[in-house]
């Protein structure tokens, strides 16, 4: 498997037996890690980390994945540099590409990453665009799998509930399809993936003996299945405007304790990619709690928004397994990348 110099846009372009054998990689470098015998594969590289987006986990999770081995890292965002405003994404990719060893970008549209991969001469590795997340999926079905005392991935179902036109339902769907999976989505029609990308996940689930459902009724979705998954009714760089929108189509899909029982599965486990919205303590939700009058004589109408918070707390929810994840899968990208 020689995966040097690749870049990752999207994981639309990795095979099935590509994307297994990131996974082992993972699985073998976060062994290692505990154990203590991790040997630093990449001394002297060095890594652009640009972000046009905030981020907690993508950052970090990289910067320790890098410094575990051996390499170094410059966060680039967009306030303190020239990126997009006073330079073009094509000459930021060809200054970051006679400095650096790759560039690791999380920003808007995937046609800016692509271009980034165009021009930059290096790899490029998605750390969230719009359309797609590739290094938060390769974390979540690692945690599938090591939740799943290792069954196969053909033995795992889930489903994503929500907006899946965006990156968190899109990756999910496709790293689903080409590895064998039971995938389920279950959203209102026009939270629907685009029809073109279905038909692309449909015609490699074929291939994969995968099966792929896309349904509106969420119970139904959730029927029997391993893990549940969601995602904020809004993402990053979408208006304040649409939430009422959204809190009046997605509440149905919200995980709670009526949809858990409808799993007809005890040993069901919820997973987010955090952050979440489950609560009223981060003062962005409060004050959306107030706009949208979800706040009445100091009670709260809606019990969090895609999440109830006792499912959030409850011994169900797996996400923080996930954020640890995210260390040792971008760590088996950067190695098999770069050394
Ligand atoms: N899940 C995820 O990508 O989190 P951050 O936005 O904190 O990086
Ligand atoms: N869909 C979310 C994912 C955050 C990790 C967003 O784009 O904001």
């Amino acid at each position: 498997m020689n995966l040097r110099n690749r870049n990752l846009l999207s994981l639309m372009n990795h095979t099935k037996e590509e994307i297994n054998y990131l996974l082992n990689l993972a699985s073998y470098l976060k062994k290692s890690k505990y154990i203590g015998n991790e040997y630093p594969r990449l001394k002297g590289k060095n890594l652009a980390l640009l972000f046009e987006k905030p981020s907690t986990r993508t950052r970090c999770a990289f910067e320790i994945a890098a410094k575990d081995q051996g390499a170094n890292v410059t966060y680039i965002d967009s306030n303190s540099s020239q990126l997009g405003a006073k330079e073009t994404i094509k000459d930021t990719a060809k200054v970051l590409g006679r400095m650096f060893d790759a560039i690791q970008y999380r920003g808007f549209s995937q046609k800016i990453i692509e271009e980034l991969a165009k021009n930059s001469g290096i790899p490029v590795l998605n750390g969230l665009t719009n359309e797609f997340h590739p290094t938060q999926v390769l974390a979540d079905v690692l945690t599938m799998l090591e939740h799943s005392n290792n069954k196969s991935f053909n033995k795992i179902k889930y489903v994503y509930l929500g907006d899946a036109r965006y990156n968190i339902g899109r990756s999910l769907l496709l790293i689903g399809a080409k590895l064998g999976m039971d995938v389920r989505i279950a959203a209102p029609k026009q939270f629907w993936p685009e029809e073109k990308f279905f038909i692309f996940c449909n015609n490699l689930a074929k291939k994969n003996n995968s099966k792929l459902l896309l349904v509106e009724d969420p119970y139904l979705a959730v029927k029997n299945v391993d893990f549940i998954y969601t995602d904020v009714w809004v993402s990053m760089g979408e208006s304040e405007e649409v939430w009422c929108e959204r809190i009046n189509f997605l509440s149905k899909y919200q995980i709670n304790n009526e949809l858990i029982k409808h799993t007809n599965n005890f040993k069901v486990k919820v997973m987010h990619c955090l952050p979440s919205f489950h609560n009223t303590e981060p003062f962005v939700i409060n004050n959306l709690f107030k706009k949208h009058k979800l706040i009445k004589n100091n009670q709260t109408l809606l019990n969090g928004f895609e999440i109830t918070d006792d499912i959030f707390e409850s011994s169900f929810n797996i996400s923080f397994d996930q954020v640890e994840n995210r260390i040792h899968t971008i760590k088996a990208i950067l190695v098999s990348t770069l050394s």
